[in-house]
C-alpha cells in the first residue's frame, strides 16, 4: 500500500504531530508514504518526496508543516485534476490522506467522487469543520488568545484603558469564544451573533460604575455589527477558494468605543501568532490520534470519510456530513460567557 499525504490551507501548530503519526502508523503496517509538497499544488506539479521514519524525527513539537502548505485548488486550474490523476498513477499511489480544513478536505471529497481513494484529517484553527468536536490546531490557537488576554488585563488595568483583541475566525467564533472565556474577556464578539456598539458601551459603563476602570474586548475577524452586511476586509483579492482577506474590525471597534466612552482604547491584532508555536498537549494528542486513525481508515477501506473526535472518541464521519456547512459556536457557551460580563 502506498499512501500520499497532503497538508493544505491555513496551517496550525500540530500538523507535524499528525504527519509523524501517519508515518509511524504506516511503518507499523508496512505501508509506504509519499509526502506531497505545498498542498494540492504538489500533486498538480508533481512535487513529491517519500517520507521515512527519519523524515519525522524531532517534529512533534514543531509548528508549521514539513510538507509545506498552499491554498491551491486543482479544480480551479487548467488540467489541474487531470494532472493529479496522472501523478497519482505515475507514483503508484493507492490512497490519499488529506490534512486540512474545509477547502483541503473539500478537494479530497470531490476527488473521492471521481473514484480517488481519499481520507481526511480535520486541521483548522477556526474549528469550523462539522462532524468533529475539535480540529487540530484550534486548542493551541485559542490558548494563544487566552495568553494574550492575560497580558492585556494587567496593562489595561494599569492604564485604565479599553483593550480590543482581534483574533482569527472567519465564519465561526470559536477562538474568540473559548479563548475569551478562559482569558476572562469582558465582551466577546463572534461572527455568529451580530453586535451593537450600544451594548458594548453599556457594559463598559457598567464596569466603570462598579469601579472596574478598564475593559477587555475580544473580537473575531469575521464579527459583524448588526445591520452591516459586510465584514471588515483587508484585501478584496480572492484566493482559489473564493475567500477575501478579513481584518480590521478591531481598529474600527477601538475607534468607535473611544469616541463613545472616552476611554483611551488600544487594539492588538493577534494575526498569525495564532498559527505558530509549540502545540499544546491537547493538540499533540488529537493530531496523534487522528493521524493514526486515518491510516486505519485506509486499511479498512473507509474512503470519502474524515477522521474525527466525537465525545472524546476517535471515529470517522462521511465527508458529505463534515462538509455540509460550517460548524458554528455552541450558543450555550456564548450565554455562559455573559455571566462574567
Ligand atoms: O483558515 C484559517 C484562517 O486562520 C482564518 O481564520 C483566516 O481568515 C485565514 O486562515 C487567514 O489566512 P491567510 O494566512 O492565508 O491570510
Amino acid at each position: 500500500m502506498r499512501i500520499a499525504l497532503v497538508t493544505g490551507g491555513g496551517d496550525s501548530s500540530a500538523i507535524n504531530a499528525a504527519i509523524r503519526s501517519v508515518v509511524h502508523k504506516c511503518y507499523a503496517e508496512n505501508y509506504e508514504v509519499i509526502g506531497i509538497k505545498r498542498g494540492w499544488r504538489g500533486l498538480v506539479l508533481d512535487e513529491v518526496e517519500p517520507l521515512f521514519l527519519g523524515s519525522v524525527k524531532g517534529i512533534l513539537q514543531a509548528g508549521g508543516t514539513i510538507l509545506g502548505s498552499s491554498r491551491t485548488n486543482p479544480f480551479k486550474m487548467d488540467h489541474g485534476v487531470e494532472n493529479v490523476i496522472v501523478n497519482l498513477r505515475k507514483h503508484g499511489i493507492d490512497a490519499i490522506i488529506a490534512i486540512g480544513g474545509e477547502d483541503t478536505n473539500g478537494v479530497a471529497h470531490r476527488l473521492a467522487e471521481q473514484g480517488v481513494k481519499c481520507v481526511g484529517v480535520p486541521q483548522t484553527i477556526d474549528n469550523d469543520l462539522r462532524g468533529t468536536d475539535y480540529s487540530i490546531g484550534f486548542d493551541t490557537a485559542a490558548s494563544v488568545a487566552m495568553d494574550a488576554l492575560d497580558k492585556l488585563h494587567t496593562t489595561a488595568a494599569a492604564h485604565h484603558r479599553v483593550m480590543v483583541l482581534e483574533v482569527m475566525g472567519r465564519d465561526s467564533g470559536w477562538i474568540a469564544l473559548l479563548g475569551g472565556i478562559a482569558g476572562g474577556a469582558d465582551t466577546i464578539l463572534v461572527p455568529e451573533v451580530p453586535f451593537t456598539l450600544e451594548e458594548i458601551e453599556k457594559r463598559i459603563e457598567h464596569r466603570r460604575a462598579m469601579n472596574r476602570d478598564y475593559s477587555i474586548v475580544v473580537v473575531s475577524e469575521g464579527a459583524k455589527p448588526a445591520g452591516m452586511e459586510a465584514q471588515q476586509v483587508r484585501d478584496q483579492k480572492k484566493d482559489d477558494f473564493g475567500h477575501v482577506r478579513l481584518g480590521g474590525i478591531g481598529e474600527w471597534l477601538a475607534y468607535e468605543l473611544e469616541q463613545r466612552t472616552g476611554y483611551e482604547t488600544r487594539v492588538t491584532h493577534l494575526g498569525h501568532l495564532q498559527r505558530g508555536g509549540t502545540p499544546t498537549l491537547f493538540d499533540r494528542l488529537l493530531a496523534t490520534r487522528l493521524g493514526e486513525h486515518a491510516v486505519e481508515m485506509v486499511k479498512r477501506g473507509e474512503f470519502d470519510h474524515m477522521a474525527c473526535m466525537s465525545e472524546n472518541k476517535v471515529t470517522s464521519v462521511p465527508y458529505s456530513e463534515a462538509l455540509a456547512g460550517k460548524k458554528t459556536i455552541d450558543l450555550s457557551l456564548y450565554e455562559l460567557a455573559k455571566v462574567f460580563y
